[in-house]
């Protein structure tokens, strides 16, 4: 909804969403985590690999989920979700398009998980190029490099990225990754389960969401050998049938509870966690002075103290996950010592850090490095989220800075949270969603 412009300005003031919190809070109680953003929506891709129904549980209630459907639609398949039961049902006809187009990719990088089930399920697949999270360059050179090991033709026309397989189909091959990229392991595993022959992934990436693709593939009939390491040996069969698979917990959410927990010196109860996905986040919160305990469904992290400040390093799995990188580094802002954080994997991420340092946080950044030095207190301020994972480490500060802060850009963080605001009042936290007029 738009006001009038602005006369002389090429300003317009517009109704946005915006979080107002005010801080020095202590959180505590229970929250239970869906599953994984990065797995629901991978899997929702993996369904076009069967004709027929596909059932997928624990799917979060977050607007890329909505961006994923209507992707698959266009795509002729009949998809609904149920918010309530999250769960998804995905009709797959026999034949489908292969256009996925640029009005919904650029708003959402994972569209890019079509490419791989598009070239296996139709020989070919005119996919624009992602946008998402502006959080670095994100190229799709790995898997181009791998799709043409395995004979297709590849070539990027007006934005687009247009592939075709060979007359025959995929071709089985061995693939070594120069970096154990998420995106390029799900495009080559999708393509290798319906190709001819054997196809290696070689330093493929381990995460969790990985692993899950690759056991509702197993359960939809692929041959998939290695499932949890470095080597993804897949060998193609002729179809794959339609399964009813849940999605693995969010270990990203999950962590970004715990730091709230240690963050406001609090105690939070984790549910629907799986506590192996998160062994070096609960070393970090340990060193930082937390409790964290098992308990049957989860964890749960109690903090009696202010937080001490730990060094992290982000690395692929099974190393620290830069989707955890801003929420450690806004605990390492308010915490006892100095810190310092390295992020490997996305360049940009580091942007989030000028928006906490207007909380008054004190932190350099140089290259791909950040020294935090801790702070006792953060004041509060206007700030802005610039993607997911920023947006939460910001509103974890101002959960603990003096004043009222107003969060801009909590678009960005409905992206992988679900209710967050809702889920925090719950523990104590003083949060509301707001529309305010602004000027963008
Ligand atoms: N990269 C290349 N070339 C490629 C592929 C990747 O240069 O062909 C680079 C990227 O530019 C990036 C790095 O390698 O710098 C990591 O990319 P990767 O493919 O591993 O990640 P992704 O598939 O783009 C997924 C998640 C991210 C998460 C990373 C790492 C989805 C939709 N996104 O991204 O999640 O940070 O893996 O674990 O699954 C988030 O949820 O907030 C988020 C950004």
């Amino acid at each position: 909804m738009h006001y009038p412009r602005v006369q002389g300005s090429a300003l317009a003031l517009c109704l946005v969403e915006i979080f107002r919190v005010n801080g020095e809070t202590r959180l505590e109680g229970d929250v239970y985590v869906s599953g994984a953003k990065n797995s629901s929506l991978k899997l929702m891709a993996v369904a076009l690999l069967a004709t027929g129904q596909t059932t997928i549980r624990s799917v979060p209630d977050i607007l890329d989920v909505t961006i994923m459907s209507e992707l698959l639609r266009r795509l002729g398949c009949a998809v609904s979700y149920d918010p309530q039961t999250e769960v998804v049902v995905i009709d797959v006809p026999e034949s489908i398009t292969h256009r996925a187009d640029y009005d919904l990719v650029r708003r959402m990088r994972a569209s890019i998980a079509v490419l791989g089930p598009l070239i296996a399920r139709t020989g070919e697949a005119d996919v624009a190029l992602p946008g998402g999270d502006n959080i670095g360059s994100r190229g799709l050179d790995m898997h181009i490099a791998g799709l043409e090991r395995m004979g297709c033709t590849v070539t990027s026309e007006h934005g687009y990225l247009v592939v075709q397989a060979p007359t025959g189909g995929l071709v089985g091959t061995h693939v070594y990754l120069d970096f154990p990229s998420v995106g390029a392991t799900e495009t080559l595993l999708m393509a290798g389960v319906l190709a001819n022959g054997t196809t290696v992934i070689d330093n493929a990436a381990r995460e969790p969401e990985i692993a899950d693709i690759c056991e509702m593939l197993v359960e939809m009939g692929a041959h998939i050998e290695g499932i949890g390491s470095s080597m993804l040996t897949v060998t193609g069969v002729d179809e794959l049938k339609p399964v009813d698979h849940t999605t693995v917990p969010d270990r990203i959410v999950a962590g970004t509870w715990g730091v709230a927990a240690a963050i406001t010196q609090g105690s939070i109860a984790v549910h629907n966690a799986r506590t192996e996905h998160l062994s070096l986040v609960f070393e970090k919160l340990t060193s930082a002075g937390a409790v964290v305990s098992e308990i049957v469904d989860g964890f749960s992290v109690t903090m009696d103290r202010r937080p001490t400040a730990v060094d992290i390093v982000t690395l692929p799995y099974p190393g620290f996950p830069t989707d955890l990188q801003p929420q450690f580094i806004a605990m390492n802002a308010i915490a006892d010592g100095a810190a310092l954080v390295t992020e490997n994997l996305f360049e940009a991420r580091f942007r989030f850090v000028q928006e906490l340092s207007r909380l008054g946080a004190e932190v350099r950044t140089d290259g791909h490095h950040a020294l935090v030095r801790g702070r006792s207190t953060l004041s509060s301020a206007p700030v802005e989220s610039t993607d997911i994972r920023a947006g939460a480490g910001l509103v974890l500060a101002a959960l603990v800075a003096d004043g009222e802060t107003i969060v801009h850009g909590i678009e960005h963080i409905d992206r992988g949270y679900v209710k967050f605001e809702e889920q925090l009042r719950r523990l104590g936290a003083d949060i509301s969603r707001e529309t305010i007029a602004d000027l963008v």
